[in-house]
């Protein structure tokens, strides 16, 4: 047995064999006792070790370490972790708490600071960019303002213009027109207003031809009042665009203008 031993290379570095020899040669020899060597346990920092709760290093696994005997060895305890507090701040270094806020006050600047002026110029260049997308086209633009020469529209006559979809009506009055719509009191109107307040020249009237009422369009030197008149449901108006009669409940609304010589500018 022990010849067999001492022969077998591959056990050779891990057994050991004890013989009792017995100079009586007719005794047997003792049966050998084989005795296995330690096994070499091999410290590997993360993958065999743990830190136990003392803070010392311990080999938690290898050879000759199993699950049940958890072998317990101190290694490397004279190796001491560098302390970096010298380049913390001393108020962050004091707790760990402390150092966490600190650090994420300071992630938060870093990331602000970066980041936030590529972000407000972005944010500038897409709200420009859509203000710009919901103004008018320039050939909406260009219906925006009318001009009218006045020298064209004859003395008692009302023409009509189109202006940004609506009926513009252009009133060259007469001066007995004039004259009876000035002698109204104002008790005797739905929508008091005078007609001085109405217009900029005494003879140019300029209305938007709109009824008040539901919309129609009404017609000129027409109505009991010798205004306008609105067929649809029967509103008379006056020469000065206010309503005398009918449904409607308030005066033909007027635009912004200027007269400039016979330039009438709308809009
Ligand atoms: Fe003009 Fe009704 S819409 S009276």
């Amino acid at each position: 047995m022990a010849g067999f031993i001492t022969r077998s290379g591959a056990l050779g570095p891990f057994v050991s064999a004890t013989t009792h020899t017995v100079p009586v040669a007719s005794r047997l020899v003792a049966p050998s006792v084989v005795v296995p060597k330690e096994k070499p346990i091999v410290f590997v920092p993360g993958r065999n070790s743990s830190i136990d709760g003392s803070g010392a290093a311990m080999v938690t696994s290898g050879i000759g370490i199993s699950a049940r005997s958890h072998q317990r060895r101190f290694a490397h305890t004279d190796v001491k972790v560098p302390d970096f507090g010298g380049y913390k701040k001393e108020d962050t270094y004091r707790t760990q708490e402390g150092a966490r806020e600190g650090s994420k006050l300071f992630s938060y600047m870093m990331v602000g600071g970066a980041l936030g002026g590529p972000m407000v110029y972005g944010g500038k260049s897409m709200v420009t960019k859509f203000v710009a997308s919901m103004a008018a086209a320039a050939d909406v633009r260009a219906l925006a303002k009318i001009e009218v020469k006045l020298d064209e529209i004859p003395e008692g006559k009302n023409m009509i213009f189109s202006w940004r979809g609506k009926p513009l009506f252009v009133r060259n009055r007469t001066q007995e027109e004039i004259d009876t719509v000035r002698e109204v009191g104002m008790a005797e109107l739905r929508d008091p207003a005078k007609d001085e307040d109405r217009v900029q020249q005494d003879n140019w009237l300029i209305l938007i031809g709109i009824c008040t009422h539901l919309g129609c369009v009404p017609i000129a030197n027409s109505g009991d009042f010798g205004g306008y008149y609105c067929p649809c449901h029967g509103s008379h108006y006056d020469a000065s665009g206010r309503i005398r009669k009918g449904p409607a409940p308030e005066n033909l609304e007027i635009p912004e203008y200027k007269i400039e010589d016979d330039l009438l500018i709308v809009g």
